[in-house]
């Protein structure tokens, strides 16, 4: 059987045995390294920090992929855009999602992995390597975690939700008014939980953890993957005009159960 992409449903499969098999390992030596000595260097900005393990891990998982498949192109958060030919399936990776924790030593992160094709995201993998937890999905099949199903929540009232933000890293800027979205949904009373790895924070939502989630700018390594968890759970995600996410460019983002959605939209055009 094919999809609307007419990509064939056994190679969206090989994409993720592939993708699986390399998440795994890159995640075992991530595991490892956690707490060795490390050194940091900030990217822009003082808080935006870089480690020799993400751009280690990224090697090893494009280095992976690329054995697997010779023709397929790459956007990695550390070395950027590889390959150009716009027919190739593009792998979207984020070796450490929630570098800050890791560089700290607080045991929050995840690799995000996506094979992407036409703006769509195919199969999607997301590894927290502390907790051997393995959030996985292939479009039209299903969002898991360790090969068991996942569905969002049947919250339907904003007042009622348990939701997860993040910030970015000039967050003393107030960019995209970021502060005010924070404070007007807290005052609120709504419990709001700031991990520090929005892939994790999607795969959550996927899990049914999570009600919804916001940030105001997330880039494609951050949210390619999880997008995919969260749709095959059931769960919507969109942009701050409520649009079908483009996997090319940065985007706010609005992801949740459905049921909510409409309601973190109106909070967020309330306190924009
Ligand atoms: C960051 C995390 C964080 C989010 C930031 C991202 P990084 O990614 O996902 O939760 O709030 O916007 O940049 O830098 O750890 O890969
Ligand atoms: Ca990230
Ligand atoms: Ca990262």
């Amino acid at each position: 059987m094919q999809n609307q992409l007419d990509i064939p449903e056994h190679l969206i499969s090989r994409l993720s045995t592939v993708a699986t098999l390399s998440i795994m390992a890159a995640g075992d030596f991530l595991k490892k390294s956690f707490g060795q000595d490390l050194k940091v260097q900030s990217k822009e900005g003082k808080h935006n920090l870089v480690t020799e393990y993400d751009h280690k891990v990224e090697e090893m998982i494009i280095s992976s992929i690329k054995k697997a498949f010779p023709d397929h192109i790459f956007l990695g958060e550390e070395s950027g855009e590889s390959g150009s030919n716009p027919q190739a399936i593009k792998w979207i990776i984020d070796p450490i999602d929630g570098t800050v924790n890791f560089a700290h030593n607080v045991p929050v992160f995840a690799i995000s992995i996506a094979a992407t094709f036409h703006n769509e995201t195919l199969c999607a993998v997301c590894l927290d390597p502390m907790r051997g937890e393995l959030f996985s999905a292939e479009k039209g099949q299903g969002a898991y975690l360790n090969g068991k199903p996942l569905k969002v929540t049947s919250t339907d009232l904003l007042s009622n939700s348990f939701l997860a933000t993040g910030f970015p890293y000039n967050s003393a800027e107030n960019p995209l008014s970021c502060i005010n979205h924070f404070t007007h949904f807290a005052k609120m009373g709504i419990p709001i939980r700031r991990l520090g790895s929005a892939v994790l924070d999607l795969a959550y939502l996927a899990a049914g953890r999570y009600d919804g989630f916001w940030e105001v700018s997330l880039n494609p390594w951050d949210f390619a993957a999880g997008k995919l968890l969260v749709e095959e759970a059931g769960g919507k995600i969109t942009n701050f005009e409520l649009e079908t996410l483009k996997l090319e460019a940065p985007s706010p983002i609005i992801a949740s159960n459905c049921l909510i959605h409409d309601q973190i939209y109106s909070t967020l055009k309330e306190s924009m």
